[in-house]
């Protein structure tokens, strides 16, 4: 379907990754251990709806180092990227990627997180993947921190909840800014900050059992990461000056059930505690409703002399996002729906995946657009796809439809944002490539326009094969989002 033009000239089309759901080979090349190299699998007879990614306390951790009989951890394998690099980003570059977006793992760089030296073979690694990228023209796009935390950080200070954490970081992004500064131009800090309010394990390191005051630990985490990544945004533009690096957000679009104003209420409410993170990195100071919020529940944050002026003076290029879904909120109490992180009513005006995710591709344009508004800076969508279960037909095709739908949908949707004056400057499809789930461990839940033949236990040939996806998607990206 040929509609006016939508999307500029210089558009960034790609796909999104991240180290600790593709690369697998989780002890090899003096990697250390990452939080996530921690978490099972649990199939969803046992799990129920529950996502449970978080390792809570000292004895827990311990008991799962220690192994046991039938241990199950995907994110240790991957999908194998760290010996398959060439060949996936070879089909990247087949659907015509203008970019891919990837992270690097902390302790790939430093195994322990607190080294003074960098393990060079880590960095070798990725000097590796960035000069196949660019061999096709492909600019990398990475995130510093995609849930890789090493591990030897929550035992020894339990993770952001210590202010230790902000020179470790630092010292970290210095590091890979120095080396990687002619190859790599668009960098991310923290994937999803916000997600630490949900899971502060994941999005922040912390054992939470190991403290007293739950919220009080994950807001004066959150604290150290913002000083983190702004002071890597400051770093990053003095060794690299024409590069751009953005903040992500997990963007959770909340509609109010009814028009009754309590349930609009709630609605603003949700909404503003999800932008209070693109607050701080994007405008460079705390918003007066968290202020109030922190007061009401007793938060008091620790923060030293100097602090404000770093969020101020190091502000953001641009505002990246993850978009998968919208919730409804109410102020009744209700059944609760499915989402990533926030749980809402059900909307019945939309369709859910598998996984219970509300479908909603107008909520992006409404998202997009809310955003632009709000900060004046330019959108990336760094994040967004169906997780589905692939069927491969006798003939071996796969014939993802369903997958096609709905992105076409979305695209369409940023397609009528940016024609409305939104300045969106990219679109990276998450899982490309079939990868771990982050939030289940699941390899079935599959994002990929790339099959991979691994199942939830690790068997598997690991071959990779095109989807019905891949051409359509390769279509639409030398068409430059023209033909859906
Ligand atoms: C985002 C994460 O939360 O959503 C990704 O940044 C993740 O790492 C993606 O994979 C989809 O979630 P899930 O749970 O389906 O893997």
């Amino acid at each position: 379907c040929m509609s006016q033009k939508r999307f500029p000239e210089d558009f960034l089309w790609g796909g999104a990754t991240a180290a600790n759901q593709v690369e697998g080979a989780y002890n090899e090349g003096g990697k250390g251990l990452s939080i996530f190299d921690m978490v099972q699998f649990v199939p969803k007879e046992e799990r129920g709806n529950d996502i449970e990614m978080d390792v809570k306390s000292k004895e827990e951790l311990e008991a799962l180092l220690a192994g046991k009989e039938g241990d199950n951890f995907p994110k240790r394998r991957g999908i194998d990227f760290y010996h398959r690099y060439q060949e996936d980003i070879a089909l990247f570059a087949e659907m015509g990627f203008k970019t891919f977006r990837m992270s690097i793992s902390w302790p790939r760089i430093f195994p322990n997180g607190d080294e003074s030296q960098p393990n060079e073979e880590g960095l070798a690694f990725y000097d590796k993947v960035f000069d196949e990228l660019l061999k096709y023209g492909i600019e990398p796009l990475v995130t510093l921190s995609h849930y890789e935390i090493p591990l030897n950080l929550v035992q020894k200070y339990n993770g952001w909840a210590d202010r230790s954490l902000v020179d470790l970081f630092v010292n970290y992004a210095e590091t890979v800014f120095t080396r990687y500064k002619d190859k790599v131009k668009y960098w991310l800090t923290f994937n999803e900050i916000n997600i630490s309010v949900f899971s502060p394990y994941i999005g922040s390191g912390i054992l939470i059992d190991e403290v007293e005051n739950k919220e009080q630990a994950v807001y004066q985490a959150l604290h150290h990461q913002f000083i983190a990544s702004a002071r890597a945004v400051k770093a990053c533009h003095e060794i690299i000056p024409n590069a751009k690096i953005g903040c992500m957000l997990a963007r959770m679009e909340v509609y109010p059930e009814t028009c009754n104003p309590d349930d609009v209420l709630v609605a603003l409410d949700e909404d503003q505690k999800n932008l209070f993170f693109t607050d701080v990195q994007v405008r460079g100071y705390y918003p007066s409703f968290m202020l109030s919020y922190f007061e009401e529940k007793n938060i008091k944050l620790n923060m030293l002399p100097g602090d404000e002026e770093i969020l101020l003076n190091h502000t953001v290029d641009f505002l990246s996002f993850s978009y998968y879904m919208s919730m409804v909120a109410t102020a009744n109490d209700k059944e609760k729906e499915l989402g990533n992180f926030f749980t809402g009513v059900k909307n019945p005006y939309l369709k859910a995946s598998d996984w219970g995710w509300q479908i909603d591709p107008k909520g992006l344009r409404i998202t997009l657009k809310k955003m632009y508004d709000r900060y004046q800076v330019p959108l990336f969508i760094v994040e967004n796809g169906l997780g589905a279960y692939d069927k491969m037909e006798e003939d071996g095709m796969i014939n993802d439809d369903y997958r096609i739908d709905y992105l076409k949908a979305h695209i369409e949707q940023m397609g009528e944002a940016i024609k409305e004056g939104v300045d969106l400057i990219g679109y990276t499809s998450w899982g490309c490539i079939d990868l771990i789930s982050a939030g289940t461990s699941e390899m079935s839940k599959r994002y990929g326009f790339i099959y991979v033949d691994q199942d939830d236990y690790g068997n598997g040939t690991l071959a990779r094969k095109k989807k019905k996806s891949f051409n359509w998607y390769k279509n639409v990206i030398a068409t430059n989002g023209e033909e859906l």
